[in-house]
């Protein structure tokens, strides 16, 4: 595995992997990977060769009070874990070379970033969106692959790529999770020990509300009360918001009648977590449902 480390030599690189018309994928990352991270590169690899992977904690999506300096880094960790899961290239950029002086160019998908985790985190989407538009433009990769453990993020992604005809097709992957239920994320490195149990609320409450979907709830309200009610139960966790909407425009529904998201956000002590639960008809008009979980 090649580590590549400016933006000059990653194009020339991605442009004859291009000429050789081989058929080029990219999975972003923040690095600290986990088997999460690791599914979108399998997924890559049986899609794509070359296979590039890149690492850059990208300080434009985390606000002035977010967690940037202390986020999880473990680079000579991850390019082992990277290389034997067959990444080809590694493009992992120093942030001179990303943003470099007088860098004032944005990206920004209006609406759908407002919402949500745009809300509660504002700019961040727009920090995620022109870093990536910056990565898809710089490796102008035939496949890029992303998690729907952040469900916004890819839905904001893929609209972007549309609204931008970019040449790249944007893949959006499952969301994959601990044996006990709890979602992968570099963050849950800052649980302790007692956090860490009382983070499978989020996954209790959403298999609460999956289980209130099969036997007939299809009133958003009485699903977000009782997600906010189960949520409440765990003393350690504090929640941000529990949604259902829709799963294109990520608006409130009043009822669960079309692909909808089942969204959280919630504090387990100082960690901010977000997980969810999709779920569609199974055809139009079908009462009975197909979820992601
Ligand atoms: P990061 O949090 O490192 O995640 C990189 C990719 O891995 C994202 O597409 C994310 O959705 C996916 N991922 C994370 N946890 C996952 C899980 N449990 N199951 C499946 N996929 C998972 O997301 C980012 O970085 C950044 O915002 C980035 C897109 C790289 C732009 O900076």
């Amino acid at each position: 595995m090649e580590t590549i480390r400016t933006v000059a030599w990653m194009k020339e690189h991605a442009r004859q992997a291009r000429a050789g018309n081989r058929i080029v994928g990219l999975v972003p990352t923040m690095g600290a990977l986990h088997a999460g991270h690791l599914s979108l590169i399998e997924r890559a690899k049986r899609e794509c060769s070359p296979v590039i992977a890149s690492i850059f904690v990208n300080p434009k999506q985390f606000g002035a009070n977010e967690d940037f300096a202390k986020y999880p880094r473990a680079f000579e960790i991850d390019m082992q874990k990277m290389e034997q899961a067959g990444v080809d290239s590694l493009f992992a950029p120093e942030e001179s070379e990303i943003y470099p002086n007088g860098f004032s160019t944005y990206v920004n998908v209006e609406g759908l970033s407002e919402r949500l985790e745009g809300r509660s985190r504002p700019g961040h989407f727009r920090g995620v969106t022109t870093v990536v538009m910056k990565l898809l433009q710089i490796v102008q990769p035939n496949f890029a692959y992303f998690g729907r453990k952040d469900a916004q993020q890819a839905r904001i992604i893929t609209h972007m790529a549309r609204d931008l005809n970019l040449d790249t097709e944007i893949v959006v992957c499952p969301l994959v999770r601990e044996p006990d239920g709890l979602a992968l994320s570099s963050r849950n490195a800052y649980l302790s020990k007692e956090e860490r149990k009382a983070a499978l609320v989020l996954y209790r409450a959403l298999e609460a509300a999956k289980n209130e979907l099969t036997h007939g709830v299809r009133d958003a309200a009485q699903l977000q009360t009782s997600l906010r009610r189960k949520l409440e139960s765990e003393r350690l966790a504090t929640a941000d918001y529990a949604e259902v909407v829709d799963a294109e425009r990520f608006e409130p529904v009043l009822k669960v009648n079309k692909p909808c998201y089942v969204l959280l956000a919630v504090f387990i002590g100082k960690t901010r977590l977000i997980d969810n639960l999709y779920v569609e008809p199974k055809s139009t008009g079908s009462e009975e449902l197909v979820f992601h979980f």
